[in-house]
């Protein structure tokens, strides 16, 4: 089991030729709305390579909740530390994605992420410390994340392929991250530089599709050397 601990939230998806510039008004060219949050898309990603994948967070007591927690259900993903909090919105996140440049810029409402206390993740101790690995991503109340504890390391440099036709990167750090945790649980042998790599060559492909989870690979579309041992 991998445990993902963090921000949870609703994607509205704007994309629009050029950013607006302060003051203007502009007409984009497309809306979608999607299911985001930097810890939630690391969690789908890592769920959809294979793992057995838990999310620990808030979700608020209205649709986009009630819409999340379907997703969670469809991806079959464990939810039983997954609270509601009543009488507040779901975290939204508000995505302006340039056609032109693949880039984005995002404006986060923490919503019931902002609820979650130290409380909500001593409930989770259980769980998380059965679990092989737990990963914590900010967008949530800093006392929660602490009480989800880490250490600090030493960089190491990976040099990756570029991407020719970029569409959209947002969560493509996220896809890193998940796909990360998935093959340092799945094939523990490998050194680090190896796992970083495999891991760029899954977030690449998310930047060659629109949207964040929408856009993560399934596992028949990532080439085969990359899920598997030489
Ligand atoms: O990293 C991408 C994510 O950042 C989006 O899904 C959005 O929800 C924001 O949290
Ligand atoms: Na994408």
């Amino acid at each position: 089991m991998i445990v993902f601990s963090g921000g949870i939230f609703r994607d509205l998806v704007t994309t629009t030729q050029r950013f607006p510039k302060p003051g203007e008004t502009l007409f984009g060219c497309d809306f979608f709305m999607g299911f985001g949050g930097k810890s939630s898309n690391q969690a789908v990603m890592c769920r959809k390579l294979g793992a057995d994948v838990a999310m620990v967070g808030k979700l608020g007591d209205d649709d986009h909740g009630k819409a999340y927690r379907q997703n969670y259900q469809d991806l079959g993903i464990n939810t039983d530390h997954l609270g509601t909090e009543s009488g507040c919105s779901s975290g939204i996140a508000s995505i302006f994605v340039n056609t032109e440049s693949g880039e984005n810029q995002i404006i986060i409402v923490a919503g019931a992420n902002a609820k979650m206390g130290s409380a909500d993740i001593l409930s989770a101790e259980p769980l998380m410390k059965s679990a092989k690995f737990v990963v914590c991503a900010l967008e949530m109340n800093m006392a929660a994340i602490k009480a989800s504890l880490g250490q600090s390391g030493s960089p190491i440099h990976v040099p990756i392929e570029s991407v020719n036709e970029v569409v959209d990167t947002t969560g493509a750090g996220d896809a890193f991250v998940g796909a990360l945790a998935f093959f340092l649980q799945r094939f523990p042998q490998l050194d680090l530089g190896d796992v970083i790599h495999r891991a760029c060559s899954i977030a690449s492909l998310s930047v060659c599709k629109s949207g964040t989870q929408a856009s993560y690979p399934n596992q028949s579309e990532i080439p085969r050397e990359v899920l598997t041992l030489k």
